[in-house]
């Protein structure tokens, strides 16, 4: 009796495992979405003790998309942020600030990483702190952050929804387009290690020795 619970128990956990370890490369890649919001402290979080570090290690074979929307609401009376009025001007300049920044990966990351941590410019301070250290036109963001409404609202708010709808967090994770709860909840423990995995998968990358 016991030793048949032994392998009930030993086959969901290797199920469980199974699961997880989903994650795929495509073609020596990984795509990796990240839904943030600027007020809130899981995504400061997850950019702080998982994205750094994962990305010092892997960046080169990640794409990396932010969709600074969160669960903003914009409806006919204007946006409605989670995080109220400094948390809508925020995500919107992070929107601006990675337009300007589109084509330069590492730029774009290491504005969020400046973004979501300590003082957290944007947010708590309301400052262009993080913009000017990563080098965009001041005059152009400030003209952009105070003209919203546009296709860059448009496009965060459409990108969010599905995964919004499936996950329900933020910041929502997804791999490769495909919103996947069990690949989200994973990547807030350990996401280093699952990139890791999947590309040691693809001889072709050259990642070896992954640890759990
Ligand atoms: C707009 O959205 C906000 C936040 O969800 C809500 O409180 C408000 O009632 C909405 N207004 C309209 C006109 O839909």
């Amino acid at each position: 009796m016991a030793a048949k619970h032994l392998v009930w128990a030993a086959a969901c956990f290797m199920l469980s495992l199974t699961a997880v370890s989903a994650l795929q490369a495509v073609n020596g890649r990984i795509k990796l979405t990240i839904g943030t919001a600027s007020g809130c402290t899981d995504t400061m979080r997850f950019v702080q003790n998982q994205l750094t570090e994962a990305y010092s290690l892997y960046g080169q074979f990640l794409d990396v998309e932010f969709v600074p929307w969160g669960r903003t609401v914009w409806n006919s009376t204007g946006f409605h942020c989670q995080f109220l009025e400094n948390d809508c001007w925020a995500n919107r300049l992070h929107r601006c600030v990675l337009d300007r920044l589109k084509g330069n990966q590492d730029a774009q990351v290491h504005y969020m990483t400046c973004e979501f941590s300590s003082p957290y410019p944007a947010f708590a301070q309301g400052t262009y702190i993080c913009a000017q250290a990563v080098g965009v036109n001041l005059i152009d963001i400030d003209h952009c952050v105070n003209n919203p409404g546009d296709a860059l609202d448009t496009a965060a708010q459409s990108a969010a929804v599905v995964p919004m709808q499936a996950i329900n967090f933020v910041p929502y994770i997804m791999f490769n387009d495909v919103p996947d709860i069990p690949l989200h909840d994973s990547a807030f423990s350990r996401l280093a290690s699952m990139i890791c995995f999947a590309l040691s998968e693809d001889p072709s990358t050259g990642i070896t020795s992954c640890t759990i």
